[in-house]
């Protein structure tokens, strides 16, 4: 096989690694773009038509890299985190720590962030910065433990549904915290956190992560009852245990920590991203070639590997390696999203367009977010057969289900991005399609996946970025 390794840094990474010093690579002008949430001009143009075929090195979990960066408020010693995935929600949550009072020290070409607090400067976070993420909202867990305080602009993040952050704030009450609500701001503040008996009514994920967080340093024992186990709540559980955190039922609904006085610096490897993984495998078997995924965790992509061999695809699995290879037909399959071990929300727009081209009606339940399918719209212009069921009234159109007929071939369209998962969705539709397709709203991309035109340009895709990030 024509094998086209992305183990070392792009050609478009490596310029910008071999560049600019630290300051001016946290200020660079695409962060700078996506913390003001402007649109830009660039565009992404793919030639549909290459079968992919190669190996790609997926990058550290941006949804455990950010969490982690936020425990590092924790402590006044120093953390370090490797595998760290250089994205834009990296840079932005590096930003806000900084205002927090942390040195922080991006290394992008180890892939390393180093973060210090000695002393928590503010308790009153930016709110231009403190929305450019749904992450930053699990800040608010070490900010209460450490500072006793924080007040906060309600976080943003993509438009996928109404996301409100109402249990990680009854969390915060039931261990003693005063929670004042206005409209857009939210003051928190509290002498010590005390433990508590916490019932989550769903399992949220960066509520989850806060609270756990919190409790690190309450005074007594706190128990998370419908506790999230996503793969990267695990993980940080375990960083933070080596923190000296007192944390046991990991991997369960029930999470019980154990307060402690101090939890002290840590260096930690980030997990792989399982999210940036099946959309490498999803781009293998759409464009009928092969690709290796190489640092991945295989068990944290169980759902993703059982619908590929679903529809038809061979999944090989060895070690943390795993080959991924179209096979000789396509089958329709029926996809409902849930809390892991379901089958992932944020891969769902991935497998959109690969069941766009299988044989017969495939249905697509969306049970995480009220307002998921809306992306749809996109690959419709491009030829798809997409019925998606909308409720609701006037602009409150909710859509929470579809039937994908197929195979229909996709023509080249200017289709638009709007969020990070559905942006990469519109990029693999791009890949299979006939002719060019130009994709705007390219940063939701930035926010999320590291060089990721460089890694499918790597492997054989046709795709150019008119003005890549400096
Ligand atoms: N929910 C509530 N009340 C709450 C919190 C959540 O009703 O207080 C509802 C939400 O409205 C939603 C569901 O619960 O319908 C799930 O929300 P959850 O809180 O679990 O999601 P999240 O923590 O905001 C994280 C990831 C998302 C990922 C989900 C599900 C981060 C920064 N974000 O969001 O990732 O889709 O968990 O696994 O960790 C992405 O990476 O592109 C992304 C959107």
């Amino acid at each position: 096989m024509a094998a086209a390794s992305v183990q070392g840094p792009s050609e478009s990474n490596d310029r910008i690694l071999r560049s600019e010093p630290t300051e001016r690579i946290l200020r660079s002008e695409p962060t700078e773009r996506i913390l003001r949430s402007e649109p830009t001009e660039r565009i992404l143009r793919i030639q549909g038509g290459q079968r992919l075929d190669g190996r790609v090195r997926i990058s550290g979990a941006k949804n455990a890299a950010l969490k982690a960066l936020a425990a590092s408020l924790l402590t006044d010693e120093e953390v370090v985190l490797n595998n760290v995935p250089m994205i834009a929600d990296v840079l932005s949550m590096a930003e806000l720590l900084r205002e927090f009072g942390a040195e922080v020290e991006v290394d992008r070409a180890n892939e390393r962030v180093r973060v210090q607090t000695r002393q928590v400067a503010r308790t009153d976070a930016p709110p231009s910065l403190f929305k450019a993420t749904r992450a930053s909202v699990v800040v608010t867990g070490p900010m209460l433990a450490r500072a006793g305080e924080i007040s906060f602009a309600l976080p943003g993040g993509d438009q996928i549904g109404k996301r409100p952050i109402d249990m990680h704030l009854k969390g915060f009450a039931r261990m003693g915290t005063e929670v004042e609500r206005g409209e857009d701001v939210v003051h928190a503040r509290v002498k010590r956190l005390h433990g508590a008996r916490i019932y989550m009514d769903y399992p949220s994920h960066t509520g989850t992560e806060a609270l756990m967080m919190a409790a690190t340093r309450a005074a007594g024992t706190t128990t998370i009852m419908n506790a999230s186990y996503e793969p990267e709540i695990v993980w940080l559980g375990n960083m933070l245990n080596r923190m000296g955190a007192r944390i046991s039922g990991l991997g369960t609904p029930f999470i019980t920590i154990e307060g402690v006085e101090r939890l002290r610096g840590v260096s930690e490897i980030v997990l792989p991203d399982r999210l940036e993984a099946a959309t490498f495998a999803v781009a293998a078997v759409i464009t009928g070639g092969q690709i290796t995924l190489e640092d991945v965790t295989g068990v944290h992509l169980v759902p993703i590997a059982e619908k590929l061999a679903e529809a038809g695809a061979e999944v090989w699995r060895q070690d943390n390696r795993m080959l991924i290879k179209a096979g000789s037909e396509l089958r329709a399959v029926d996809i409902q999203t849930l809390p892991y071990p379901g089958f992932p929300t944020d891969s769902q727009s991935t497998f959109m367009p690969l069941l766009t081209q299988a044989t017969g009606v495939s249905r697509v339940h969306e049970r995480v977010y009220e307002d998921r399918l809306r992306y749809t719209d996109e690959l419709l212009k491009m030829g798809a057969d997409i019925r998606v069921q909308a409720f609701g009234e006037n602009r409150e159109v909710l859509a929470t289900s579809a039937e994908v007929h197929g195979p229909t071939p996709l023509t080249g369209a200017r289709v638009r991005s709007l969020d990070i998962r559905s942006a990469v969705g519109v990029v693999l539709a791009g890949l299979v399609a006939e002719g060019e397709t130009q994709i705007t709203d390219v940063h939701h991309i930035d926010r999320g996946y590291q060089d990721f035109v460089g890694k499918l340009a790597a492997v054989g895709a046709d795709i150019v970025d008119t003005d890549p990030p400096a």
